[in-house]
């Protein structure tokens, strides 16, 4: 790969959770505009540790759009400037030689930094444990999945919520640190669904709590969430998940 920009990186970097942090500027030449965002962070950081520096902690695993830990604010924008994709995905041809480019951590209460670019996402974690699943009787008498008629159009929404990656771009970009698209995609994708029906009420009441537990904000429909989603979840879903919440308050009548 032939290498031909050079850009000057200004980087949150962050010792420890208790550290105030700073930006800090670097120089790096021989970027090739087909290295992906974090391969020219892994070029950085290669320069960095023949250097004698401390390399810029991020975080990442699959690098191919799947797994939502790519998660850093690219010039004010999660996941930089492109739509529909994640850090991984985004290229240095997006950027021009001679560029000035700003990486920072998520920034949301629910998400304290770990070190530089790391934040701990451990409150979306808690969020799924508290209802994200279903509970399936695996004695031996499973109904196959394929045997429970759903009607495509119900299926297809519910396709659509579950490629969320949790990867809390929606979070860190609301200006009221709401959660709700992540947890809304969540509740959705179970809720337009036979399968998710018997927990449906306890799923959507335990989800909104535990959410509202770990510090995030309330939604007011901004729609930043919508617009910065790497996997572009509709609004849609955080209607969806008001419904359920006020379906599942309705107490019945005796
Ligand atoms: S809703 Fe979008 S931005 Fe939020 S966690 Fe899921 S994939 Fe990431
Ligand atoms: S590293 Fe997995 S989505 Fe980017």
């Amino acid at each position: 790969m032939e290498g031909n920009m050079n850009l000057k990186l200004k980087i949150w970097r962050q010792k420890s959770a208790s550290d105030k942090g700073a930006m800090k500027d670097y120089q790096l030449g021989g970027v090739s505009p087909d290295m992906s965002f974090l391969e020219m962070i892994d070029v950085l950081n290669d320069k960095l540790i023949r250097e004698g520096d401390d390399p810029v902690t991020f975080d990442h695993d699959c690098r191919e759009g799947i797994c939502g830990m790519c998660s850093m604010f690219i010039n004010g924008e999660a996941h930089g400037p492109n739509r529909g994709v994640t850090t991984c995905q985004l290229h240095m041809r997006s950027f021009n030689d001679g560029d000035t480019i700003y990486i920072e951590p998520w920034r949301a209460a629910g998400f304290p930094v770990i070190k530089d670019l790391m934040v701990d996402r451990g409150a979306f974690d808690r969020i799924q444990q508290a209802g994200g699943f279903i509970s399936v009787n695996t004695s031996g008498r499973t109904l196959d999945a394929n045997a429970i008629p759903v009607p495509k159009e119900d299926a297809d929404k519910a396709f659509s919520a579950a490629t969320c990656i949790g990867c809390g771009a929606c979070a860190a970009t609301c200006p009221n640190g709401s959660a709700m698209l992540f947890v809304s995609a969540k509740v959705s994708q179970f809720a337009l669904l036979p399968q998710g029906h018997p927990e449906r009420k306890e799923r959507v009441l335990n989800m909104v709590k535990q959410m509202d537990e770990e510090g995030f904000g309330n939604c007011s429909n901004i729609g930043a969430c919508e617009v910065q989603c790497p996997k572009n979840i509709s609004l849609e879903n955080i209607a969806r998940m008001n419904r359920e919440y006020l379906m599942a308050n309705v107490k019945p009548e005796n």
